[in-house]
């Protein structure tokens, strides 16, 4: 939706009786021009308070706004009421005053954990839907109590738009003029512009700012920087990590199988299928024992692909209050939609939002499960989806049906061509010459090794040929082999129990 549609849309809610409307973000500017822009045109009065500065009237003039760190300095702001910094003191003055206005409460949520403030607010709200006057409640993240909750409806600010952006970048650019070179052209422009989304106005500010700065100019090159700098705002955000393609060194052994269908795949992202009308591919789950290159194979998808990749933390979704779960999902999986076209990378799905925890947690899971089953279904972004699963009992049955993802593919322990492959990479990978062993002899003694076994033996005689003082050879790891007890020996039953199942129903990705 874009601004001026939030505004309208806005505009309706304060027109139609609602004495509270709740937003959640964390851009007060934004918050503020939609107020304005909607007030404005309405011609009704806006108040604004902080548990700083208490009630005062807002500046609703939008040529003149000082939020704008670029805004000259010595801008004049409004005096604040007396004696309002106090919340409840500030609902008591907003009860006096007697004509239709907005009351703009920043960061107010976590005042009604007092009873009697939380009493004076229903008050409040009750007396608004006579007199049409309205709340606006902004914050980061609200969670309000249940009796209240029930009185105010919720707005959407979504994350800006293109258009927004665009503008933030201009301003930013033209308050540099004369100390910053542009190097760039409508192209890079839209590049820039694109990198950003997902990004609030103040970040995407300071992310052009700062790569103009550093070297004097805005340049192509800049894209690059900017992207980078966004994969610390997404960690910072704290749901998902975001692994750019060049920093994603991943080498995956074997897996022939699923290497020709994401080569077949990828035909599905390009400009000609999108010409045809056709989906872009939705996702793929890895089934499989532990150790053999699930997780692996999600990053050397991104990287083959030339995509970033986004890992969501399912375990950081988890929230104590009823719906802001579900909220974070929202959350995690908007910003993915900004980085279109990108790999997502949902690690061990079974365990957020398996089955087994459904009564533990009160049925978090399986709403959340739930949300992510409709987002699968009706995403239209170009995010390709990667799951990963090691336990099959805890996966509910709804997501192993067909056409949730595009396929399932099922990992077995790596057979003697893959094994060969994984022994390589993962000498190369510690400066070892694979020729200098003797690899038939070890592809044999690792029968039964998953690739995580194989790296830890490769490790494990590396260490012991530095202890020694010499260099690491075949008998070393043959040595190191032999002191291992694999898995697929210590669990046998598991992987029998799985392979019985998944060998049938899902593809091997061999
Ligand atoms: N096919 C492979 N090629 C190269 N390395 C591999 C392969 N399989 C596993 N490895 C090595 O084993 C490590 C562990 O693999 P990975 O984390 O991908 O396994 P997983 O199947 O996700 O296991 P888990 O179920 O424990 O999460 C990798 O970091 C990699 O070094
Ligand atoms: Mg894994």
């Amino acid at each position: 939706m874009s601004f001026p549609a939030s505004i309208s849309q806005f505009q309706t809610l304060v027109m139609s009786f609602h004495g509270a409307i709740v937003i959640e973000t964390v851009e007060e500017e934004r918050v503020q021009a939609l107020i304005n822009g909607a007030m404005n045109d309405l011609q009704i009065a806006v108040f604004e308070w902080s548990a700083a500065r208490g009630l005062a009237r807002s500046q609703g003039n939008v040529h003149n706004r000082w939020q704008n760190e670029y805004a000259p300095p010595g801008t004049q702001r409004p005096q604040a009421l007396p004696d309002t910094t106090d919340p409840l003191d500030a609902l008591r003055s907003i009860q006096d005053v007697a004509f239709q206005a907005i009351f703009w409460l920043k960061d107010f949520a976590p005042h009604l954990k007092d009873d009697v403030v939380a009493r004076q607010l229903r008050e409040v709200i009750q007396q608004f839907s006579h007199n049409r006057s309205t709340l606006v409640i902004s914050g980061h993240s609200i969670t309000l109590p249940r009796d209240i909750a029930q009185e105010v409806v919720y707005f959407d600010l979504k994350l800006p738009e293109p258009d927004e952006l665009y503008q933030a970048i201009s301003e930013v650019v033209r308050s540099l003029k004369g100390r910053i070179k542009i190097e760039l052209q409508n192209d890079g422009i839209n590049a820039l512009v694109q990198a950003m989304r997902g990004m609030t106005l103040q970040q995407a500010r300071k992310v052009v700012a700062f790569a103009a700065l550093e070297d004097g100019k805005l340049c192509p090159e800049d894209v690059k920087r900017i992207l980078q700098r966004k994969a610390q705002v997404l960690h910072e955000d704290g749901l998902l990590d975001y692994i750019p393609p060049e920093m994603n060194p991943a080498q995956l052994g074997g897996f022939d199988g699923l290497k020709c269908w994401l080569a077949r795949a990828r035909v599905g992202f390009s400009t000609q299928a999108k010409a045809f009308n056709l989906p872009a591919p939705r996702g793929i789950l890895i089934v499989g024992i532990q150790g053999c290159g699930k997780s692996l194979a999600a990053k050397t998808i991104a990287r083959e692909w030339q995509m970033p990749l986004l890992k969501l933390d399912a375990g950081r979704l988890y929230d104590k209050y009823v719906g802001e779960s579900e909220k974070n999902f929202r959350r995690a999986v908007t910003l993915a939609e900004t980085m279109a076209p990108a790999v997502l990378w949902i690690d061990e799905i079974e365990k957020s939002m398996g089955q087994s925890s459904s009564d533990a947690d009160g049925g978090l899971s399986r709403r959340l499960f739930g949300s992510f089953l409709t987002w699968l279904q009706e995403k239209s972004e170009a995010i390709f989806v990667v799951a990963t699963a090691n336990d099959l009992s805890q996966i509910p049955p709804e997501l192993l049906r067909k056409g949730r993802f595009d396929e399932i593919f099922f990992v077995d322990l790596p057979d003697d061509q893959e094994r060969a492959a994984i022994l390589q990479i993962h000498l190369m990978r510690h400066k070892q010459d694979p020729r200098r062993f003797d690899l038939p002899l070890l592809v044999q003694v690792t029968d039964g090794f998953s690739g995580a076994e194989i790296e830890q033996v490769i490790i494990t005689s590396l260490y012991q040929a530095i202890y020694e003082k010499r260099p690491v050879n075949t008998d070393l790891v043959v040595e190191a082999v032999k002191a291992t007890v694999p898995l697929s020996i210590s669990r046998r039953e598991d992987l029998h129990r799985l392979r019985a199942i998944a060998q049938e129903r899902f593809v091997s990705v061999k």
